[in-house]
This record gives structure tokens, C-alpha cells and sequence, in this order.
């Protein structure tokens, strides 16, 4: 596949052709290359026939694309969902003195003759190079089951076992199981229908989250449990919601049964975490960027491909006067795609900056806007904050906004730069976004197709895809109304394209 095409994602890994969605299988190996597998139709641009495509990245940025790593066992099975683990200590006695084997838990889906769903299985393959090639278990599946709905299984190391956490899609409910060795699993206990319980729950994940304090010093470890929920989110389609809580082997207990949501944008789905992140590092995410409302007619298609991954982000917990509980997500060092200033201004009050940045080969860019100083009250309703990105060919844009007054909206438009007609491709999306000591920041990447911001250094965040017909090639921010005494600095640099 090239990656060439005007909607082909620069920074963000999409596959080399046709069709992928889940993340699957993701960890560091034991040299510190990262591995991201994910679901793949390799013959078509629409879902189906699942796999497990492969690729590998040093710095989570550059990714070289690798053989397609699990195929369908037999006509009518296929690979769904799944995760991996190093068997540092074989309990699998799989790997003999290896201490680098790598295992893969996911789900045999079978479709009965007439298409119809047939019975999802948990199985395990077992990889004694790394994760670049898997033998399937002889006595799979290792956790039988006879129903359509019920997959999707994430594993994790705690103290002295494997847990599992898989989803029973259809009941709203979280089985975890937990094994010595990966291969005989016990049932334990189920996380059931709390929050937002959608059409189903999908791709759990069980995470030991760290807990900072709101200036910044990691304390406590909290365990998180993340579920996607699809169709039935409150903005139509896909979404992610997670749950604090505490986990002692066995079962999970949430702290309370509010609903929270860990991306107000609607492309960001079945994320997961890697495993084999040290503890003393924060945890490692990433998600598929689309929404199965929309994702199997976006235009990308005209290039052969569709659908991209989000950024690789880094996410903690912390707890926000007002807020409660956040998992906060932002941008893993982006330190190798980082590439020249484009503008720097350390007085964006009440004015604005435009950056025409049509001669960045990557057409990707990267913005941050910080503000200090606002005053605890009596900021003027008109004050906002407004960015937009703008075809000077076509006039296509996406914007967004923040307001400093009231409760502290933002918005974020993709309606002028959708690129194709599909009801379910919602245009406006927002959330509040508290400012805290007088200040309040955004970082945006925009990369072709694939709009990510992040709020408050990521207490809030949105994932966005958009299909302009043009590339957007200027970038406009400005401020009105700011109160005397406000400061606004503003930075804009090209991001260096990972696939030329
Ligand atoms: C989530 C999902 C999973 C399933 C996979 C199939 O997007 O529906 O539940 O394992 O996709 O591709």
C-alpha cells in the first residue's frame, strides 16, 4: 500500500490496505519494540474475514507493517479481538528456558452457514520469536462457550496469576476468569451492568492505573476497568467508558456507578493497553480511530484502505474539584515526529495568528495554545478562544471553540469538512472544560484525516476524523474578549511524516 494518498494519516499507524479496526494483542518486547496487532480483512475495504494484522514500532511513531500474524483456523471461524502477554516465567510451559515467549488470548468466532453468528471461543496461540509468528494451541479453544456474545479477551499479570477480563456482550456483563498458566481458566466473578450499558459492551480492559494528585505527583495506584460500548452510545455508534475502582485478584468493584466517558469526540473505540509497560511508566493506550456507525463508508476507500489508529497516548487517573474522577490522556512523547516551528506568539490576546502551512510535505501539524492569568471571576461571556482549519481551495474547514465564561464550553465543528455523505457522521461535539488557577491549554494534532485534541493536557480529549475533499493547509487561532491581564502563548510546528 502507499501511503501518499491526501487522506492517508502521516503520524498515526493505519493499515497498508483495506479494512482495520480493534487494536489487538499490543505489548513491548523484551528489546523495547513496540507490537501492535489489529483486526484485519486483508481482501477487502469492509469488515470481515478477521484477522490479525501485525505491525512493530521502536517509538510508537514509526511503524513498519509485518506479516499478517493470526489467520482464520478453518472456513467460517475467524480471528476476533484479543490480547498478549510475554510468559516471562513460561507457567505456560510452552517456551522451555525462553524467557521472551509470547502468548495470544482471543476469541474464535464462528459464523454458522446462513451468516448467522455461531459460538465465540477464547483460545490462545503461542509465538517463540517475538510475536512474529503464532502456532495455535492443539487443545483449543481454552474456554468453551456456546454463545454468539462473548469475547474479546484482555489478559493481565496480578501478584501470583493471569486475569482475564472478557466481555458477555449482549448480558452487559465483564467475566473475569483467572489461570496459573493460560491454559486452564477459572471463572471468578462478573462486572455487570453499571453505567452506560448501550446495545453491547465490547473490549474490556483491566488496567493498574496511577493516581496523581492534580499538581502532578503520582501517588496511589487505582484500577481501572475500560469497556466499549457499541451501537447505543450517547452520541450514536461507539464510544469508551471507564470505571475507577479497586481489584483484588478476583473481583473488580467500581467506586461508584457514574457513567464516564474517555473521549468526548466519535472515533476513538476498542482501545487497549499495553502489556509489558514497567509500572513505574504510566500506562500505554491506543485506540481505532472510527466509529462502526460510519467507518465502513468513509472515502478513504478511494485509496484502498480504511481506518487509522489514534496517537499512542499515556494515561492516569486523577481526581478534579468538580469533576470527580478523570482518566487523562495525552500524547506519548512526540518527540520523534516533532518537526519545525511554524509560528510562536507569546501575545494571542484579543488577536489572531494564521499558518499557512501548504508546504509541509506531511500536511500534518501540531498546535498548543496556553492561557494564564484569567481572572477566578467575572470573565466577559464573549470572551472565547477559536481555532479552525481551512481549505483556501474549497473553503472546507473544521473548527472549534472555548468559551471562558459560564461553565466552559468547548466545541469542536467537523461539519464543513466531512467528504461524504452519511447521517450517522456527526457534526458537533462537546464538553465542559473546566479552567483551574487562571489557566487553561489545548494541544491539537491534525494529520490529514485524523483531528486529536486534548484539553488541559488531556483531562479532556476528542478524537475527530474528517474527509475534506481539499487538504486544509491554514491554521487560524484566535482570541476575543480576554480580560485585562490574561496572557495567551500559542507555538504551531510541522509534524515530520513517518511514512516518506
Ligand atoms: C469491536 C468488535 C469486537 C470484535 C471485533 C470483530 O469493534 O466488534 O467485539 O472482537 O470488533 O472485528
Amino acid at each position: 500500500g502507499s501511503y501518499g494518498g491526501q487522506y492517508r494519516p502521516q503520524v498515526h499507524f493505519s493499515p497498508p490496505r483495506h479494512f482495520m479496526n480493534d487494536p489487538n494483542g499490543m505489548f513491548r518486547d523484551h528489546n523495547g519494540t513496540w507490537h501492535l496487532y489489529y483486526q484485519y480483512n486483508p481482501t477487502k475495504s469492509v469488515a470481515g474475514n478477521q484477522h490479525w494484522g501485525h505491525a512493530t514500532s521502536q517509538d510508537l511513531y514509526h511503524w513498519t507493517n509485518q506479516p499478517i500474524a493470526l489467520f482464520p483456523p478453518k472456513k467460517n471461524v475467524y480471528i476476533f479481538s484479543g490480547s498478549a502477554v510475554i510468559d516471562k516465567n513460561n507457567t505456560s510451559g510452552f517456551f522451555g528456558n525462553q524467557s521472551n515467549g509470547v502468548v495470544a488470548i482471543y476469541t474464535l468466532a464462528e459464523y454458522l452457514d446462513d451468516g448467522s453468528p455461531g459460538p465465540q471461543s477464547q483460545a490462545i496461540a503461542y509465538s517463540y520469536d517475538s510475536g512474529f509468528t503464532f502456532t495455535p494451541y492443539d487443545g483449543n479453544p481454552v474456554i468453551p462457550s456456546n454463545s454468539s456474545q462473548f469475547r474479546d479477551p484482555k489478559v493481565v499479570w496480578y501478584e501470583d496469576h493471569w486475569v482475564m477480563v472478557v466481555a458477555y456482550a449482549q448480558e452487559f456483563s465483564i467475566g473475569i476468569f483467572t489461570s496459573p498458566d493460560l491454559i486452564e481458566w477459572t471463572h471468578a466473578s462478573n462486572f455487570s451492568n453499571q453505567g452506560l450499558l448501550g446495545l453491547q459492551w465490547e473490549c474490556p480492559n483491566l488496567v493498574r492505573m496511577p493516581l496523581y494528585t492534580e499538581d502532578g505527583q503520582r501517588r496511589d495506584d487505582m484500577w481501572t476497568m475500560l469497556i466499549s460500548i457499541n451501537p447505543g452510545a450517547p452520541v450514536g455508534g461507539s464510544i469508551t467508558e471507564y470505571y475507577p475502582g479497586t481489584f483484588n485478584g478476583t473481583h473488580f468493584e467500581a467506586v461508584d456507578s457514574v457513567a464516564r466517558i474517555a473521549d468526548f469526540g466519535k472515533d476513538n473505540y476498542a482501545g487497549q493497553f499495553f502489556f509489558g509497560v514497567q509500572d513505574e511508566e504510566d500506562p500505554v493506550s491506543i485506540a481505532w480511530a472510527s466509529n462502526w456507525q460510519y467507518t465502513q463508508t468513509v472515502p478513504t476507500a478511494q485509496e484502498g484502505w480504511r481506518s487509522a489508529m489514534s496517537l499512542p497516548r499515556r494515561n492516569y487517573l486523577t481526581r478534579i474539584d468538580r469533576v470527580g474522577w478523570k482518566l487523562i490522556s495525552s500524547p506519548y512523547d512526540m518527540q520523534p515526529i516533532m518537526g519545525r516551528n511554524l509560528a510562536y506568539n507569546q501575545s494571542l490576546v484579543n488577536g489572531s495568528l494564521t499558518v499557512d502551512f501548504s508546504d509541509i510535505a506531511s500536511n500534518a501539524v501540531y498546535w498548543e495554545v496556553n492561557v494564564t492569568g484569567l481572572p477566578k471571576k467575572g470573565v466577559p461571556e464573549m470572551a472565547t478562544l477559536n481555532f479552525t482549519l481551512l481549505s483556501p481551495i474549497t473553503a472546507e474547514y473544521i473548527r472549534g471553540g472555548y468559551y471562558f465564561g459560564g461553565d466552559n464550553p468547548f466545541y469542536l465543528d467537523r461539519g464543513g469538512a466531512k467528504g461524504f455523505d452519511n447521517v450517522f457522521f456527526t457534526d458537533k461535539l462537546s464538553t465542559n472544560s473546566l479552567f483551574r488557577n487562571g489557566s487553561w491549554s489545548m494541544k491539537g494534532v491534525m494529520d490529514r484525516s485524523i483531528l486529536e485534541l486534548f484539553l488541559n493536557d488531556g483531562v479532556d480529549s476528542a478524537t475527530a476524523t474528517f474527509f475534506a475533499t481539499q487538504p486544509l493547509t491554514f491554521l487560524i487561532i484566535s482570541t476575543s474578549s480576554l480580560p485585562h491581564g490574561t496572557r495567551v502563548s500559542t507555538r504551531v510546528n510541522a509534524l515530520k511524516s513517518t511514512w516518506q
